[in-house]
């Protein structure tokens, strides 16, 4: 079955033809990094201008690149929630009218259950029940994958998401939007010793995280250092702060694995691109004798192949939308697609 994949819940326009859930045939991706970047962050209206400027080109350049036809399309799949709601309509309008065009079922995807998917593409022979740590800009959670379409979140971040942080501190550090990627190869050459930045207690579920109090003793460490005219040691900083963020995430992660007995550990979204996450998981997994699911870096940020990977299982649970689909700015992983 070969879905045409749409995703533009936040700065890049992206449009795949994925068969069967599994192979990508092509992932055409449309950053507006530099766009946003002078701003230091997302502009709603301009990402939702860029949008529609891009996507007809780019779902041409899908079919030419996969050498195939609209006819040869079986179904449209889109990202219609969460994210910001300017950006995924201009998804969920091409979506809906290339459906109705081609006479062909129409697909909601959850964002984040497409970034979960991205592990299906990576791992040919993944399937569910997994453990999947998901760490995006916008959300950090640990899901419990039953089924491909029935999830669970076990637990997850009561303030900030991780990448949030990640941006935050890089900006603070003058590099450019989202220093997320920077930030990681600055640590590379740190000593993750000498800033020591504090731990969060959290009461509660156990597998709840919190990474605002990180977030804020960065920043000021940060301001007090430049009010005292003191130099910061950047990649120490950004050594501390990696560390401290796979510290509040990695003991979370196994606690979760030992909680529900599962053996293989995925993990999702722009965030697990870190080397310092990375590096700590393979570590902790190896340890126990779980199989760890890393995407690659190309799968691990926002892209539509991992939208038609799990647009393939939405629509084999039958998840299918008509023309009234609507895109939802919020909206849980859990339960029902609509
Ligand atoms: O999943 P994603 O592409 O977009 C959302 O759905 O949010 O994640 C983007 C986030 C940004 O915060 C970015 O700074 C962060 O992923 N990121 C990283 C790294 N690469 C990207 N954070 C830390 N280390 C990295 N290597
Ligand atoms: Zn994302």
């Amino acid at each position: 079955m070969l879905i045409l994949s749409v995703e533009s819940s936040c700065d890049e326009t992206a449009v795949a033809l994925v068969r069967d859930g599994r192979e990508v045939l092509t992932d055409c991706i449309a950053s507006q990094l530099a766009l946003h970047r002078i701003y230091g962050g997302v502009v709603p209206e301009i990402a939702s201008r860029k949008h529609i400027e891009a996507i007809y080109g780019l779902a041409d350049q899908a079919l030419l690149r996969a050498n195939v036809t609209r006819a040869d399309i079986d179904a449209v799949a889109v990202t219609y929630a969460p994210g910001l709601i300017g950006a995924l309509l201009v998804g969920v309008n091409f979506a809906k009218a290339a459906a109705l065009a081609l006479d062909v079922p129409l697909v909601p995807v959850h964002h984040i259950r497409g970034h979960i998917a991205a592990n299906y593409l990576a791992y040919p022979d993944l399937q569910p029940p997994f453990l999947c740590l998901v760490v995006s800009g916008g959300h950090t959670m640990l899901v419990d994958v039953q089924d491909y379409t029935r999830m669970e979140i076990l637990g997850g971040t009561r303030d900030d998401a991780a990448g949030e942080c990640f941006d935050k501190v890089a900006r603070m550090l003058d590099m450019p939007y989202p220093g997320g990627a920077a930030l990681d190869r600055a640590a590379q050459s740190g000593d993750e010793t000498h800033y020591v930045l504090p731990h969060s207690k959290i009461s509660g579920n156990p597998l709840d995280m919190s990474f605002s109090g990180l977030k804020t003793a960065a920043v000021n460490l940060i301001h007090n250092a430049q009010q005292k005219g003191q130099e910061i040691n950047v990649p120490d900083l950004c050594a501390s702060f990696s560390a401290a963020v796979s510290e509040m995430l990695i003991p979370r992660a196994m606690q979760a694995l030992e909680l529900t007995g599962r053996k293989t550990l995925a993990v999702a979204g722009g965030v697990a691109a870190n080397s310092r996450i990375r590096a700590d998981l393979t570590r902790e997994t190896q340890k126990r004798g779980v199989r760890l699911c890393m995407p690659p870096l190309s799968l691990c940020g926002d892209n539509a192949a991992m939208i038609g990977a799990q647009g393939y299982y939405e629509y084999l649970s039958g998840n299918l939308a008509d023309q009234t689909l609507n895109a939802y700015a919020t909206k849980s992983m859990e339960g029902e697609t609509l």
